[in-house]
């Protein structure tokens, strides 16, 4: 079998006829092949956008050099030849057309423009729908009563699948209501619903069974079944999208149809919209791609449609496709690449999950090279093996899944995965979480590089000490370096004696995620980092000659260097509830954490408490409880804690301190909005708390304050609006020292705005 790198696709040179004519006939066999495997064999070889891409570029060359159009070329035929062999033919009583694709607003601006040429001054309705990704299917009516139902197929002549299509609930096998035509054709689209896809995908793994990759796949190998009682176990439902015969329909708009339709029964679809403007389809398309992942079935674009059906006969239609509508397709969220690779990661807590590592490919807005695979079952039940071409899906957010192999596409190379039994980053032999459990860990809890480096990031983060640069690249490069030799941190235990002198040295080499090889710079050598020091000209106004020279350049701390280790410094005097989520304690995280600094006041106190002392505390519990009393017994988290201690760490003084002090904002609510410069969003919102108040998110009228500095928005202007105190953000030490005072005097400044002689 070929691939889509025999098409030479990026050929953008002018060509000559004889090469016109090869790239012609190379395209042409491609896309046929494609078209076969996703019409008979319910398989896409390629992505939708490869495809796309595929007739483009056809199309193109048959612009170029009209004489190389062949009569059955891809470009004028529909894809989906009948399956002759299990399904009798059905030949349409009027032939069933596909829609010509556009990929940009500009493209869908460019298909509106030709229309409205070609219809002169006649003023038109766009007919605005869902691109559904399901079976086209084509149900006759005769006298009310469904007779047949057939698929596409080529657009000519389709399969007969009368008896599966009955098993649809959604499809009447009688219209409701009366006066039905003597013949009427509805075409609609037979399609899985995600939720009942994601049943069906369960109910077959359960079984053992092969499971589907897409909906679309699912919807086909559902309606295709030779036996309906299959068929009839499979939650297929179907909405309409237009007409076939009905000569002399009595409506004038493709919309009245659908109301005609929904009346005799028929499944309309909720999502068509009758629009007025071009403005108004663009908005239509960029609402839907917005909410696409809470649509209740896949859509792969919308369908825009001229909605008076006179028209319809004065714009005509191509072999292919009508003039009087377009698809404008989103760009996909499911694409083919290769499983290049199953590798391990070991987490925070030393768990070790399986991830693929994939051939980049773009796919909902982002380049993907990893996907995460969850456990070793999960590898077997999706079935995958490492040279596989998989389909792999992203909406969105969402972190980017493998849905499956393409098994048709395998050659024999392919290996399965075999879960590694030490630690990649350690050498630990792997056991499994808990006896006879299938997640695995890496039990070299104190050490194991990944885990250290995962424990500091946790500890530095904005719910823990609230440590400054001092994020995942700087966790690795304290715990990973290639130099020196022994890593600035083996454990968090050294955290707070860390040194410029230590970081100075630190150089890290950058590894190709894909590869997992040493990543080379553009001349061909290693990529390696030196994250905490910069080089500096010689010539430099900003000359500190203390690092070492290297021809015209010297060697300064980075400001990360500079950043992280003075916000290290300040982190010893954190409050306690933050030096206890720093300690990663099981299932201790703020919540738990603020109520146990609160009720003991110090390490000490809580060290000393027995289990049931400690589960008392509100929002504690037993589980934490135990969790806490197994945390103090490990000799090396001791240790932590010493070297902490030693090196200046307060554990709870300055917090019992600041809680013996008064609160003049108790009871009271603060807002804090927009930059307050030396403080974050938290650190703002902490000191407030401090003093009693409540940090609230939104403004009322109750709010005692707004504090806002730059880029404060709508929350300003509500409490404009409402008459609460506002306090410039450059006023916030003193607001902090004397919170009444200071409130007073921008209530008074407010009710007489010349009183500070700012007045406009
Ligand atoms: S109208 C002559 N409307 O997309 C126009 N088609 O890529 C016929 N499709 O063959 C189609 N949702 O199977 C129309 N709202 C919709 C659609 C829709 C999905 C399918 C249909 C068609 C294919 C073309």
């Amino acid at each position: 079998m070929t691939d889509s790198s025999d098409v030479d696709l990026a050929a953008a040179v002018p060509l000559d006829h004889a090469q016109a004519a090869e790239q012609v006939r190379q395209l042409t066999d491609r896309i046929l092949e494609l078209r076969d495997a996703y019409y008979e064999r319910n398989t896409s070889l390629v992505s939708d956008e490869e495809y796309d891409d595929l007739q483009h570029r056809l199309a193109a060359l048959e612009r170029q050099y009209p004489d190389l159009q062949s009569q059955d070329s891809p470009t004028l035929t529909v894809g989906g030849a009948a399956d002759r062999s299990s399904f009798a033919p059905v030949t349409h009583a009027e032939r069933m057309l596909s829609l010509d694709d556009v990929f940009s607003i500009e493209e869908l601006d460019g298909w509106a423009l030709r229309t409205q040429r070609a219809l002169g001054d006649t003023h038109f309705h766009y007919l605005t729908e869902l691109k559904i990704d399901g079976l086209a299917i084509n149900l006759r009516y005769e006298h009310g009563r469904l007779v047949s139902a057939a698929t596409r197929g080529d657009g000519v002549v389709g399969e007969d699948v009368t008896e599966n299509v009955r098993t649809i609930s959604a499809v009447p096998f009688e219209l409701a209501g009366t006066g039905h035509p003597d013949v009427v054709e509805v075409r609609g689209e037979v399609f899985f619903n995600v939720a009942d896809f994601h049943a069906l995908n369960t109910r077959l793994a359960d079984a053992g069974r092969k499971t589907f990759a897409n909906p679309r796949n699912a919807a086909s190998g559902s309606l295709r079944q030779k036996d309906p009682r299959v068929t009839a176990e499979r939650p297929l439902t179907m909405l309409v999208h237009g007409l076939g015969a009905w000569p002399d329909a009595p409506v004038r708009r493709q919309s009245e149809i659908y109301q005609l339709f929904a009346e005799w029964g028929l499944p309309v679809s909720k999502h068509n919209r009758v629009l007025d403007s071009l403005e108004q389809v663009h908005a239509f398309i960029d609402r839907n791609g917005a909410e696409r992942a809470q649509i209740e079935h896949e859509i792969d674009g919308v369908v825009v449609k001229v909605d008076e059906l006179a028209l319809h006969s004065q714009l005509g239609a191509t072999s292919r496709a009508p003039r009087w509508a377009v698809a404008y397709k989103y760009p996909p969220e499911q694409v083919n690449t290769k499983l290049l690779d199953i590798r391990v990661g070991v987490g925070r807590t030393g768990r070790v999950t399986p991830y693929a590592v994939v051939e980049a490919v773009h796919v909902a807005g982002s380049t993907v090279r990893q996907a995460t695979l969850h456990n070793q079952e999960i590898v077997k039940a999706k079935g995958v093996l490492i040279g596989d071409t998989v389909v792999l899906r992203k909406a969105g957010d969402v972190i980017p899944e493998i849905l499956g192999p393409v098994t048709e596409l395998r050659d024999g190379t392919e290996r399965a995965f075999v879960m590694p039994e030490h630690c990649p980053e350690c050498g630990a032999r792997l056991a499994p979480s808990k006896p006879g459990e299938i997640d695995v860990r890496c039990p070299n809890t104190r050490s194991c590089p990944a885990q250290v480096a995962g424990r500091i990031e946790h500890l530095a983060s904005r719910a823990g000490l609230d440590i400054e640069g001092l994020g995942e690249v700087a966790a690795v490069a304290l715990t990973h370096p290639l130099a020196p030799a022994h890593p600035p941190l083996t454990t968090e235990a050294g955290l707070f004696d860390l040194q410029l002198a230590d970081l100075f040295p630190v150089r890290v080499q950058v590894t190709d995620p894909e590869t997992g090889l040493p990543k080379l710079t553009d001349e061909g050598e290693p990529d390696i980092r030196t994250p905490f020091r910069r080089l500096r000209r010689r010539d430099d106004p900003e000359h500190v000659p203390d690092g070492p020279f290297d021809g015209d350049e010297f060697a300064v701390p980075s400001e990360l260097a500079h950043k992280m280790l003075a916000n290290i410094e300040a982190a010893k005097t954190r409050p306690l509830w933050r030096l206890l989520v720093a300690l990663n304690i099981r299932h201790v995280g703020p919540v738990a954490a603020r109520s146990l600094a609160q009720a003991f006041r110090s390490l000490e106190a809580i060290r000393s408490a027995d289990v049931a002392q400690l589960a008392e505390v509100d929002g504690v519990g037993p589980v934490i409880a135990e969790a806490l009393i197994e945390w103090f017994t490990v000799d090396w988290h001791q240790e932590i804690i010493d070297r902490w201690t030693s090196a200046g760490v307060v554990w709870g003084d300055a917090e019992a301190a600041a809680d013996d002090v008064p609160k003049p904002l108790a009871g009271l609510s603060v807002v804090v909005t927009g930059t307050v410069p030396g403080h974050t969003r938290e650190s703002a919102q902490e000191a407030v708390i401090a003093l009693g108040a409540k940090a609230a998110s939104s403004v009322s009228k109750k709010t005692f304050a707004v504090v806002y500095g730059d880029g404060a928005g709508s929350k300003l202007a509500k409490a404009e609006q409402l008459g609460v105190p506002l306090v410039a953000a450059e006023r916030f030490a003193e607001f902090l020292a004397d919170p009444q005072g200071v409130v007073a005097q921008v209530a008074a400044q407010s009710a007489d705005p010349a009183a500070d002689g700012q007045q406009q």
